[in-house]
């Protein structure tokens, strides 16, 4: 929207996005969360999210749920099938007893999956070997192309009947859809290759499938990378483009703004020091050697910086006319959502921030001066193997010894209160 925004209390506001009011602007972020056995809701899922919930969000985002076995990306993720109906609607239902609205996060992992994980080949837009897991994955045929877009549209069907209020649809992070807008990995030569137009006809297609399906009573987010920091991939000009289309659509209420891959460079979605010995801790020999060795030129180093996806999501906010947009990356103190409220972001989601500190908004809304505690060690990322978490997090028995960071010693120091 290109309106800048103006009161700076409105961020802790009751907001509409489509059909839905939240209490607020903020949105916990999807964060895998690994506590799904056999693709289900637990209580243990819930019991997490409530701390979200309680803690003052105005929506929380159940990630990561998978549209179809196919569409796993690491373990303990929810199949969205019939049979997860059940916790799904225990899911909303706590939620929102405790005052927030709930979204979920609908994804297809295409590149990401291994086969390992999955039990047959991944899918991707053309013929790929993933650099990192090096699987080969195979190029879908316009068939599967339809498959997986009603996919889509059941995973959000099924997700409206439990009640959800809105539907995160994953077209970032060189997942399936958002391998489609990747001059890397698609290199179709059909209607859905070649140009952006082309590119963008998967994610727009989704899109228009899932609205149809859920009508006006559920909204829509489209979670996109606008770059993936790999040359010749996702680059801004072309995101700009897929964004403006999707607003021109008009069929889904919020694009919320992410970066990055989970395919190669996986950092230039977070930022500073790749957590190299917490991935090593999940592999067997040699891999968990290679990591340690390899790990950087893979994963990529980039310095983390507050706010460091705030300039490439400003390019967005005369191009996009009629959609709200999400602002998302290093946001961790009031002051950065209070300037991208003025600069005219209508909502902001937040993931690692919430991970260390589930009542930071309270916090924040309490205290303005209020720091919060995140340092951005990453170590939540190798999280995603077991149950996602933070290292700080007093719940969990740490495994500290082969880390660079070592919880018992940093986490008195990162203590701090202002305001
Ligand atoms: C442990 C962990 C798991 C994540 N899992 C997902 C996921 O399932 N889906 C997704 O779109 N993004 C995922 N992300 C990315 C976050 O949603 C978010 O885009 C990223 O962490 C940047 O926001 P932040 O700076 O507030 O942490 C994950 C991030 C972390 C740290």
């Amino acid at each position: 929207m290109s309106t800048p925004n103006e009161s700076a209390n409105a961020i802790f506001e009751p907001a509409t996005l489509g059909p839905v009011e939240l209490r607020n602007r903020f949105i916990k972020a999807a964060t895998s969360e690994g506590r799904s056995p056999n693709g289900r809701v637990t209580d243990e899922l819930i019991a997490y999210h409530e701390g979200f919930a309680r803690g003052g969000v105005g929506m929380t985002t159940l990630a990561y749920c998978a549209t179809s076995p196919k569409g796993f990306s690491a373990p303990g993720q929810i199949l969205m099938e019939k049979e997860s109906l059940p916790g799904l609607k225990d899911f909303t239902a706590t939620m929102h007893e405790h005052g927030a609205k709930a979204s979920a996060q609908l994804g297809h992992a295409g590149p990401v999956a291994t086969r390992q994980q999955i039990g047959e080949t991944p899918w991707a837009p053309s013929k790929f070997i993933n650099p990192t897991s090096f699987n080969y994955c195979r190029r879908i045929s316009k068939d599967e192309i339809k498959t997986a877009i009603r996919e889509f549209a059941d995973a959000a069907e099924l997700a409206a009947e439990a009640g959800f209020d809105a539907l995160e649809l994953h077209f970032g992070h060189l997942y399936l859809p958002s391998s489609f807008l990747s001059n890397w990995i698609n290199k179709r030569d059909d209607e859905y290759g070649g140009n952006i137009e082309n590119r963008s006809r998967f994610v727009r297609e989704i899109s228009q499938a899932v609205k149809e399906r859920v009508g006006d009573d559920v909204a829509i987010i489209a979670k996109m990378s606008m770059t993936d920091g790999i040359p010749g991939s996702i680059v801004l000009p072309d995101s700009l483009q897929t964004a403006q289309m999707l607003d021109a659509d008009g069929n889904v209420d919020a694009i919320l703004l992410t970066q990055g891959s989970s395919v190669v460079r996986q950092m230039w979605l977070f930022r500073g020091e790749p957590p190299l010995a917490g991935f090593a801790e999940h592999m067997p020999f040699p891999f968990n050697v290679g990591v340690r060795m390899f790990g950087k030129p893979m994963l990529g180093d980039f310095e983390y910086h507050d706010m460091y996806m705030y300039e490439d999501a400003r390019q967005f906010l005369d191009k996009v006319k009629n959609t709200k947009l999400v602002l998302l990356g290093g946001l961790t103190q009031r002051e950065h959502f209070e300037k991208g409220y003025n600069e005219g972001f209508e909502f902001f989601e937040i993931g690692r921030a919430l991970l260390r500190e589930p009542d930071m908004i309270q916090k924040i809304q309490e205290k303005p001066g209020y720091r919060t505690l995140c340092d951005h060690n990453n170590y939540c990322m190798p999280s995603v193997f077991g149950k996602t978490h933070c290292i700080y997090s007093p719940d969990y028995a740490m495994k500290a010894e082969d880390r660079e960071i070592r919880p018992a010693e940093t986490a008195g120091a990162s203590e701090r209160i202002e305001g």
